[in-house]
């Protein structure tokens, strides 16, 4: 990499009601030029979703070049792209739907998004991508020890980090707190739903978060999604043990940290691929016997 040349990946976050995208500098974890947020179209099923997701990130490298055109510079050499999205992922297939369509379950989700984006693309859990960038960028950043990321919003997502190191597709909002799953009550979305006062939802979340302790004792628990800007509202309530901060990334930790886990696993790949084109120049394939034979006349 030329000194000064910043890394750029793609970030994408798939969600319940938007889809929003941008170029992230992976380095700084700021947005590298505009974001884009189209809504997610209804019914959210597979086929079109990945067909707007397409669009928007051609969207996204044509104002990029235009940008970078404008100021008489290069056009920015993307190296990677990460989609978060609300499933558990198990190597690139979405395994649950709990707020997106039930097509989702099974689906090779990874390969249809690499196919419309024309480029090997990654995917990850949306809240671990979330958390990801929240570790390194945010409220995380330099903590040890069990560090939990929940991001409020249409449901529940964590990000479950060890030594800063993320434990995938931990999907705490799905625990089972006063007999019905947490996120039915925890979310953001439940607040509104409900039509509950700020004080009201705080103590539902705060069953959740005792819930919670009582399981992983965490040294930190850090609420984001984008309630997380009025946590003054709720924060105070709060009377589960150890400490609870709001992120601080907000909104776009999704798309900050989908770029980021796109580009650690486009670099790791990268590497491997270098690695096995390495071995197989150092050790020609063994000559057939035939051949062999005939070369010792
Ligand atoms: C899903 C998770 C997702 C979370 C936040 C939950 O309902 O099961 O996979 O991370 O919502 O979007």
């Amino acid at each position: 990499m030329a000194e000064g040349e910043r890394l750029l990946s793609i970030g994408v976050d798939v969600g319940g009601t938007g889809i929003k995208a941008a170029l992230v500098d992976v380095k700084t974890g700021e947005l590298a030029g505009e974001r884009i947020r189209v809504p997610t179209p209804m019914p959210a099923k597979p086929g079109p979703v990945v067909a707007s997701a397409g669009r928007v990130v051609s969207r996204l490298i044509r104002a990029a070049n235009a940008a970078a055109t404008a100021a008489g510079q290069p056009a920015p050499r993307i190296q990677a792209i990460g989609v978060g999205f609300p499933s558990v992922i198990l190597n690139g297939v979405t395994k649950t739907a709990a707020n997106v369509d039930p097509e989702w379950v099974g689906f090779e989700t990874e390969a249809a998004f690499s196919k419309a984006f024309k480029r090997r693309t990654w995917l990850v859990n949306d809240a671990d991508a979330a958390g990801v960038a929240e570790m390194r960028f945010g409220a995380g950043y330099g903590k040890r020890g069990v560090v939990i990321v929940l991001t409020l919003g249409t449901g529940v997502g964590s990000g479950f980090f060890v030594d800063g190191r993320l434990v995938p597709n931990t999907e705490l909002g799905h625990m089972e707190v006063n007999g019905k799953d947490a996120e039915r009550r925890s979310s953001a979305n439940a607040r509104v739903r409900r039509g509950l006062s700020w004080k009201a939802w705080a103590e539902d979340l705060d069953d959740h978060l005792k819930a919670i302790d009582v399981l992983f004792s965490p040294n930190l628990i850090i609420l984001g999604g984008g309630v997380s800007k009025k946590a003054d509202r709720f924060v105070p309530f709060l009377k589960a043990s150890g400490p609870i901060v709001a992120a601080q990334l907000r909104n776009e930790a999704g798309i900050v940290g989908a770029a980021m886990v796109g580009l650690e696993r486009e670099t790791e790949m990268v590497r491997e691929e270098r690695d096995v084109a390495e071995r197989t120049r150092a050790e020609p394939p063994p000559t057939k016997p035939a051949e062999a034979a005939e070369a010792a006349g």
